[in-house]
């Protein structure tokens, strides 16, 4: 068992395979304090770190200065309004209007395994493979319980964190904030770690000081957007990838987020994730619960690549469901970039027709099929094929390209609606707005209200028909643009607040009977390119499409990001022609298809008109794709060199788990006549292993190539990027 109480030392020490977690209970008024979180620890008598020995000491001690004590001690779950003037995990608005809340402890209770959060994605673990402590405390005053959720892994260095709020008063609460993890720590010249960008850039890594103050990310997009992402870490200064402790913490959530650290007048650290709470009010009634997200927390002494196995390894095992958790994904082709709106069942049929010759497994048909959409501008909600462009209907088309060997899937944005749809003439309330004011619009588009039943009602029933009507093997999730205008015509005004939240619950809702009513459709998640990337996400989609930007270069610095904390195989990666639609370059075929190997791996482009030559690479780049997709999915993976940081040559590696294989990508992007070799030093293998390098006469030990490295040669301005197959004899 991972969790163990002290009863006389009144202290929870929690322990993953290299890292605890240390909670001590102290003072007549039951303050819950954190002890301590990082590399794992023998002792568990650690109170001294909670510095109750020294002065202000604790209120039953010096009453006196309960404000000095309150204001630094590290709280485990922070409240507002009492005198720690930090910022607060808990905020809340009492019916008399205070704010004022103080949560001592009340009670714990120890198990095996984990429970479901209702309504939210959820990690999960079988009994062996985790243990849960629920730390029950209580504002007897406002008649509020919350539970504080640690479960803790046997296999893995995560600690997922949530909370519970129960209304146990007589008085309706208003919540306001309601984070999903605090953590209190001496600062230790910490540098913050988080993913960045804008539509087709994102998830670029930026890294910066602390400093005194706030600090951090959030979006109230109600989705986590192109610009900010649910990550952060906090990296001991000079951590680099291989070296240095970090501190890693990403939501199990896919709406408004934050995530925030700020330091003190004692330069401590008060770390924060949770929903944002600016937009966030949830009027919890007596008798009520409110479940705040998951947050996952992993801690790593073993660098940035520590950080990276562990959250890997925890999505793929503990996040990702269904058929296709541990198995290849079919090789797609995509018509998006191939024919926009422009197409029919004629010009479908000629793509699979030639796809399916060359090895590619499914034929995605995109945007465009439904309703009178031929752009962008209406019929999103009005769910039923377009039979002038379908021509014989989506079963034949379906039945037409199954019979070239090929599955089918299929394009839907089930979130939205557009202005110009039959749908909106008929509930023009369904949409998202504020009574009187004309919401604004993005692609010409407005957001449904899925905090109402009968919305997500509506929607299903039209889904379901589509996906009962033919056989569909691929659902392509998509959702393209942000919510605004906040405004549900079913809520009333003290719960108007709860739209955000309300509206990913209809979501999860949503993706929960998809996944369970059509078991074996392989769903992928989009939002205008990667805007909605997250565990939360993956929970119902093994794979999410990583951005819009399908430039073999661009995507480097997107998939180095991604691949920071997410495994490569839920990063959707299509091979697609030149000059790219998004920036204009034109890269080599055989360099697309290195990269594009990294993640899902597919192809979006009119295989009838690209290049000859770029045709007959494509049986080559789908055999490559079945040669090392287990070992790309399965392994482990390890940055070597990065683009970002040195502007000329991108490569990373991935090692399977019994180190007998490896796979090294390299990619240049800018050659140096001066420079025709590289020595590059690769990671992971096992030290008194010889790997023979496939295609060359090289046999060498693992300590050779992780400490003495390998050369990849003739770098001249024409090298299309290479892999590297290593396998031990
Ligand atoms: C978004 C997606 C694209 C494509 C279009 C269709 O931008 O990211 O891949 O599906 O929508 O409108």
């Amino acid at each position: 068992m991972g969790i163990v109480y002290f009863d006389q030392d009144r202290v929870f020490k929690l322990d993953t395979p290299h890292t605890s977690y240390l909670i001590g209970i102290v003072d007549e008024d039951n303050f819950v304090g954190h002890i301590y979180y990082g590399r794992r620890l023998t002792d568990y008598g650690l109170t001294n770190f909670l510095r109750t020995n020294e002065p202000p000491f604790v209120p039953s001690v010096n009453n006196r200065e309960r404000i000095s004590f309150l204001d630094a001690f590290p709280m485990e779950y922070p409240t507002h309004g009492i005198g720690d003037y930090r910022e607060s995990a808990f905020r809340v608005r009492s019916k008399g209007g205070h704010r004022a809340c103080v949560l001592s402890y009340v009670s714990h209770e120890i198990f095996a395994g984990k429970k479901k959060i209702p309504g939210l994605p959820t990690s999960f673990a079988k009994e062996g493979e985790c243990s849960t402590l629920r730390l029950t405390c209580q504002d007897k005053c406002l008649g509020l319980s919350v539970v504080l959720n640690y479960s803790v892994f046997e296999d893995v260095d995560v600690i997922a964190r949530s909370v519970e709020v129960h209304n146990m008063g007589t008085d309706g609460i208003m919540l306001q904030k309601v984070a999903s993890m605090s953590l209190d720590m001496d600062n230790r010249d910490f540098e913050m770690i988080t993913l960045h960008g804008a539509w087709a850039r994102e998830r670029h890594v930026e890294k910066r000081r602390l400093g005194t103050g706030f600090q951090g990310v959030a979006s109230r997009r109600g989705e986590p957007g192109h610009q900010d992402h649910p990550f952060m870490a906090l990296a001991t200064a000079g951590t680099t990838q291989e070296h240095g402790e970090v501190y890693g913490v990403q939501l199990m959530y896919s709406g408004n987020f934050e995530i925030r650290a700020e330091v003190s007048q004692y330069t401590s650290v008060r770390w924060q994730a949770g929903i944002e709470s600016e937009d966030f009010g949830w009027m919890l009634a007596p008798g009520e619960y409110f479940y705040a997200p998951e947050a996952l927390l992993t801690y790593s002494f073993a660098g940035i690549d520590g950080m990276t196995a562990c959250y890997h390894d925890f999505i793929r095992k503990h996040v990702i469901r269904g058929k296709y958790k541990n198995s290849k994904r079919p090789i797609l082709i995509n018509n998006w970039e191939a024919t926009y709106f422009d197409f029919n069942t004629e010009k479908l049929l000629s793509i699979a027709k030639e796809a399916s010759g060359l090895g590619i497994e499914m034929l995605v048909m995109d945007d465009g099929w439904f309703g009178k959409r031929n752009s962008d501008n209406s019929s999103l909600g009005d769910w039923q094929v377009n039979e002038e462009k379908l021509s014989g209907g989506l079963a034949h088309l379906v039945n037409e390209v199954n019979k070239l060997g090929m599955k089918f899937g299929i394009w839907f944005e089930p979130e939205m609606i557009s202005p110009d749809s039959e749908l909106y003439r008929k509930h023009p309330d369904w949409a998202i707005a504020v009574p009187g004011r004309e919401p604004s619009q993005a692609r010409e588009q407005l957001v449904l209200d899925f905090s109402r039943e009968e919305v997500v009602e509506g929607i299903w029933e039209q889904m379901e028909a589509i996906l009962r009507g033919a056989n569909i093997e691929y659902v392509k999730w998509d959702m393209n643009r942000p919510l605004c205008d906040l405004g549900s015509a079913l809520l009333t005004p003290e719960k108007q607040g709860e739209l955000p939240h309300r509206y990913m619950l209809g979501v999860y809702e949503l993706q929960e009977r998809l996944v369970t009513q059509f078991p074996d459709i392989l769903l992928e998640n989009c939002s205008g390119g990667g805007a909605r990337f997250d565990a939360g996400m993956m929970y119902y989609s093994p794979q999410i499409w990583c951005s819009d930007d399908t430039d073999a270069i661009e995507r480097l610095a997107i998939q180095e990001g991604t691949a920071m904390i997410y495994p490569l195989s839920t990063m959707g990666a299509h091979v697609s022609d030149c000059p790219n639609h998004a920036v204009g370059r034109t890269t080599p075929f055989e360099t697309r298809g290195y990269v594009a190997l990294a993640g899902t791996f597919g192809y979006e482009l009119d295989v009838t008109r690209i290049p000859e030559k770029d045709r007959e690479e494509i049986p080559r780049q789908t055999a490559l794709y079945h040669k090392y997709n287990d070992l790309i999915r399965e392994g482990d993976y390890y940055r070597i060199a990065s683009a970002s940081e040195n502007h000329a040559f991108d490569c990373w590696q991935v090692v399977s788990k019994d180190k007998k294989e490896s796979l090294v990508t390299c990619v240049q992007v800018l050659a140096s006549p001066s420079r025709r070799s590289r020595i590059i030093r690769l990671k992971g293998l096992d030290e008194t292993k010889r790997y023979r390098v496939e295609g060359e006469e090289t046999v060498l030990y693992g300590d050779s190539l992780m400490y003495g490295g390998i050369q990849i040669h003739n770098l001249k301005g024409d090298f299309a990027g290479k892999l590297i197959h290593l396998i031990s004899e």
